[in-house]
């Protein structure tokens, strides 16, 4: 994470918590990071992910029940190893140190820590030993866990005692008078025999957390930092007419009421008939206060003979930014007398992690327009109320807020919208052609009760011509790629077994209703190694 974006998380994350008794994540930059803060909240406690270099009078003025330090893909002994303030340790907060978390932990404070010849990697076996233990009491003698690890603990820290080992290394060890806890080996995947249970026993044995944490409760405590945040102030939001937003600014408006105005860009890329059925719904139906900015031809006008995808998504993203930055500054000179000073944000947990290339994680992919773009822009400050939570938690916020279904279950979107499921260039005739084409695919998956079933259902408008044959005439038109996946959070995805009539339902109406497109094809790949918009 460079300098920059690590002082925007923690300025921008530190005030917006205020959940107290929650369990705080330190990133050591671990692939199941955000799988530890999504665990611990399945077991209804609030958990925050922070970086490791966040501050200790920061996570101290949140006072978490609990920190958890994750895994890293580094070895403590890496010149630039990632590293949290020692004050962690000795803050009688308990601590559980999960993988390079319990190495970092047992270098810390003095025990012995040396990289190994064969990385340990995948399913290995846990022996417990005869020993007391908070996290792993009344277990059986022999489980079966997943490590990933390229470094051992070779000697325990003072205080320490063994709990569990594997045939090669030192598996868990605690220090139950300092609190701290450390398992080399991943707890929250599931791979890993009970490890739900040593989790639990962490937080509610040892950290004596309580499950209160709920749709609810996070809806009053976001209320209440979103309130104390702002102050009297006003606020914009960027609405695209999916979940994220959407809830965000609910949760928002909630919070200020009318202080809060929301613009709604309609770039020219969205589905048919989209921007004029989400304004209603926005206006009519969430009373939010909207204003509509078609800039459909701007975008079609820039975007005019670009076929690159990453070249479409810059220009997308930079237009996009302008239209938004225009309104706002009408808005700033106008009713607003310059009291616009945040910038409200529907961005999730998923969406930072593959926009930012952290250290670890996740390398930037693509270029995804609606993270991280704006606020240099601009003179906000950002309003992310949704920046820890998964989708499927987003949804369940949604509904307590009482939101329409169909906003809840809305497939989600690209930000660049259509443009980057028309390969090549983009004419008003190609739109044409895929808009009618994806809400043919829409209306069919619906028609077959999977719409709520599946993660995303589109079409995808290729620039290949092939040979077709219309009653008696010869016809050379374009091909349709029908795309259905199964997600649980868009990081993989698995494309979905289409009932046989459900392909020939919708191959059937693309080809005899849009004008122009002579083949339907059906999208078989999953990701890794595709991924789901296919630019
Ligand atoms: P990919 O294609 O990277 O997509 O597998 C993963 C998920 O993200 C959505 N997506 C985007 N969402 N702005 C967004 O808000 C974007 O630029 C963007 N690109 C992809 C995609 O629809 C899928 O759900």
């Amino acid at each position: 994470m460079d300098g920059a974006t690590q002082k925007m998380m923690e300025k921008e994350h530190g005030p917006m918590k205020t959940e107290r008794g929650g369990i705080v994540v330190l990133d050591f930059g671990g692939q199941y990071t955000q799988l530890i803060a999504r665990r611990v909240r399945e077991q209804q406690v609030f958990s925050a992910i922070l970086p490791c270099t966040t501050a200790i009078e920061e996570i101290r003025k949140l006072q978490p029940a609990g920190i958890i330090l994750s895994g890293g893909p580094s070895s403590v002994y890496d010149k630039d190893a990632p590293k949290c303030d020692p004050a962690v340790l000795v803050m009688g907060i308990p601590v559980l140190g999960i993988c390079y978390g319990m190495q970092w932990i047992a270098k810390t404070l003095d025990g012995r820590v040396e990289p190994v010849e064969r990385r340990e990697y995948g399913p290995a076996q846990l022996d417990l030993e005869q020993a007391e233990s908070e996290i792993l009491a009344n277990f059986p003698r022999t489980m079966r866990i997943w490590a990933s690890h390229g470094d051992n603990v070779l000697e325990l820290p003072k205080g320490f005692h063994l709990t569990a080992k594997t045939a090669n290394a030192i598996a868990a060890a605690e220090d139950p008078k300092r609190k701290i806890y450390a398992v080399q080996f991943h707890p929250e995947v599931n791979h890993t025999e009970r490890g739900t249970e040593i989790l639990r026993n962490f937080l509610f044995k040892v950290c004596k957390a309580e499950p209160k944490w709920s749709g609810a409760a996070f809806i009053e405590e976001s209320v209440e930092a979103i309130r104390r945040k702002v102050g009297e102030h006003r606020a914009i939001c960027g609405l695209s007419g999916g979940v994220d937003s959407t809830v965000a600014a609910v949760l928002v408006h909630r919070a200020m009421g009318d202080r809060l105005t929301n613009i709604f860009v309609n770039t020219g890329l969205l589905r048919k008939n989209e921007y004029e059925h989400t304004l209603e719904m926005y206006r009519e139906r969430l009373r939010l206060r909207v204003i509509g900015v078609d800039a459909s031809e701007r975008f079609l006008t820039q975007l005019k003979g670009v076929a690159d995808p990453e070249q479409k998504r810059k220009i997308i993203g930079r237009e996009f930014i302008a239209a938004f930055a225009e309104e706002a500054e009408k808005l700033q000179k106008g009713e607003a007398h310059g009291d616009i000073k945040f910038l409200v944000q529907g961005t999730l947990y998923p969406d930072v992690i593959e926009s930012v290339s952290v250290k670890g994680p996740s390398a930037t992919i693509k270029s995804h327009h609606n993270v991280g773009g704006l606020p240099e822009k601009m003179p906000f400050a950002l309003v992310e109320p949704l920046r820890d939570l998964f989708k499927d938690e987003v949804r369940r916020i949604g509904k307590d807020l009482g939101l329409p279904q169909e906003i809840l279950v809305k497939h989600p979107f690209p930000g660049p919208g259509l443009a980057v499921r028309l390969l090549g260039e983009i004419t008003p005739e190609s739109l044409v052609k895929l808009r009618e084409s994806d809400a043919i695919v829409t209306e069919e998956i619906r028609r077959a009760g999977l719409y709520e079933k599946v993660w995303q259902a589109f079409a995808v408008l290729l620039p290949v011509r092939s040979v077709g044959v219309m009653g008696d005439g010869r016809t050379y038109g374009l091909t349709v790629a029908v795309r259905v996946v199964q997600s649980d959070d868009a990081m993989t995805a698995d494309w979905v077994r289409l009932p046989g009539e459900v392909l020939e339902r919708i191959s059937t109406r693309i080809v005899n209703e849009v004008p122009g497109v002579t083949r339907v094809v059906y999208d078989v790949s999953s990701k890794p190694p595709s991924t789901i918009e296919w630019e």
